[in-house]
């Protein structure tokens, strides 16, 4: 997979984007406070993830996504390496993101790639979205808050 950053002219992949977050609000806000990259296979766009400048030498990683007939490949360990190598290169001293408590796939993940759990943000997904969530028959209630230290 080859992984670059969007270009000026192209499309954002917003069924990507979606994926990763059903909230159009924060998808927009995220492209435009943020630097996309996407992930290529054979010239088409199958994966994506926004470096998110937060705090001072602090990085979140929002929108990571893979397109649905391409997941449990490997190809989202790939992005998320990628998005730390970037952030490294780019002098950040922190990479932080949070997921649902429901996601347990993602919190494996990122538990694998180094991520390390902080925090819980207690009824966050109930009083930001309209609408229940449910993954994996749990409930999406609370985020959950993980950083990495990338000195
Ligand atoms: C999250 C996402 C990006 C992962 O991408 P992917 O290409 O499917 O992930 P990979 O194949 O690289 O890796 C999956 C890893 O998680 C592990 N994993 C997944 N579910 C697991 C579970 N329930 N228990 C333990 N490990 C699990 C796999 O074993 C694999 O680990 P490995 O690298 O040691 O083999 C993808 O599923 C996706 O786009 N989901 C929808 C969008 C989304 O939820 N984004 C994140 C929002 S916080």
């Amino acid at each position: 997979m080859l992984i670059r950053k969007i270009r000026p002219d192209e499309t954002y992949p917003f069924n990507l984007l979606l994926l990763a977050d059903p909230s159009i609000e924060n998808v927009n806000e995220y492209i435009q406070r943020g630097e996309s990259f996407v992930g290529e296979l054979d010239g088409i766009v199958i994966a994506c993830y926004v470096l998110l400048p937060t705090r001072p030498h602090t990085v979140e990683l929002v929108n990571i996504a893979v397109n649905e007939d391409y997941q449990d490949r490997g190809f989202g360990r790939q992005m998320i390496e990628h998005a730390i190598a970037q952030s490294r290169i780019q002098g950040y001293r922190v990479m932080e993101l949070g997921t649902g408590n429901s996601s347990v796939g993602q919190l494996a993940l990122y538990q694998k790639c180094g991520f390390r759990i902080v925090g819980v943000d207690l009824d966050f997904f109930v009083h930001h979205y309209p609408d229940p969530i449910f993954e994996n028959g749990i409930q999406c209630r609370d985020m959950v808050r993980l950083i990495i230290y990338l000195e």
